[in-house]
């Protein structure tokens, strides 16, 4: 018999009747050595790519308008009010909206708040914080992904740095990302990063494929050993997107509401995510 536990999926079949492409030969080679490799859906067709770029400019656009409008003292509810507002005036959708139930359009984590802040009237920006603010975007049907820290006024220094090495973080891992390497790969390096800073990475929360959909294959973990994990291959669209923490990398989920996720142990958590597009050359960042 059989054993088909420990095997990974046979995602990749070349198209029937036809010649096999370089690609199909490239992707076939990775597969049959054992190699998660993407299904043929995950390859965005250029009329996707298109619809992709332009939601990525609109959910740039909110995320820039957020950055002029972001004060010390506001709500974070107020924030969401400018998403929402912005985002429908310019014709598109807030993807978080009624997202499994998720009940506001754009997602605000401060300090200790690690991803998936729900905004609120009761909360408060207040002078140090860090704060992550986290924007998706549905234009004509097209999804795209970004988040930004915000630094209110004037912070600790070591909240600083956490700030800025979660950003090199992502700007690492963009690196290593070309064509056929995995994302292991990526992780790998990322975490790397990060340990050689003192700070930890999040394990419980990936980035993810999308463009068609909110959240699709595959898995981005922020860690991980390198050439496991799914095979990138140019046309896959995806977000790099750690989240750094200062002190331990365990997280807990609110039990009240559901979302919020913050650090066990209290520690500041920060992040940066943009929206991917794997070229023949590397990653192109559709969410600039
Ligand atoms: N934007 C988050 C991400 O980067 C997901 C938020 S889900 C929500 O994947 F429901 F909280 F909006
Ligand atoms: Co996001
Ligand atoms: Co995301």
């Amino acid at each position: 018999m059989n054993n088909v536990f420990n095997r990974n999926p046979r995602n990749w079949h070349p198209l029937k009747g036809q010649p096999l492409t370089e690609m199909d030969k490239i992707i076939l080679s990775f597969q049959n050595k054992g190699k998660l490799c993407p299904s043929r859906d995950l390859i965005k067709t250029p009329e996707q790519i298109e619809g992709i770029r332009k939601a990525g400019v609109l959910n740039t656009a909110v995320l820039d308008m957020v950055a002029e409008n972001i004060r010390i003292g506001m709500s974070t509810e107020e924030i969401n009010r400018l998403v929402h507002e912005f985002t429908v005036s310019h014709g598109g959708i807030p993807a978080p909206l009624n997202y499994e139930g998720f009940p506001k359009s754009v997602c605000v984590s401060r300090n200790d708040v690690v991803c998936h802040g729900i905004p609120s009237e009761d909360e408060f920006l207040e002078e140090g914080d860090i704060v992550n603010v986290d924007v998706t975007t549905i234009l004509d049907g097209f999804y795209a992904d970004a988040s930004r820290m915000f630094i209110m006024g004037q912070t600790t220094p070591e909240k600083e740095r956490l700030v800025k090495v979660a950003k090199e973080c992502l700007e690492v891992g963009m690196e290593v990302c070309k064509p056929y390497t995995f994302v292991g790969d990526m992780g790998n390096a990322i975490a790397k990063h990060a340990h050689k800073n003192g700070f930890t990475v999040v394990r419980d929360l990936c980035g993810h494929g999308v463009g068609n959909k909110f959240h699709e294959q595959p898995d981005v973990e922020h860690y991980g050993k390198k050439g496991t994990g799914m095979l990138l291959v140019p046309g896959m669209v995806f977000t790099i997107e750690p989240m750094i923490n200062m002190g331990d990398w365990e997280v807990v989920i609110d039990e009240e509401d559901g979302w919020t996720v913050y650090t066990e142990d209290y520690s500041p958590s920060a992040q940066w995510e943009h929206t991917f597009l794997m070229t023949e050359t590397g990653l192109e960042i559709l969410t600039h």
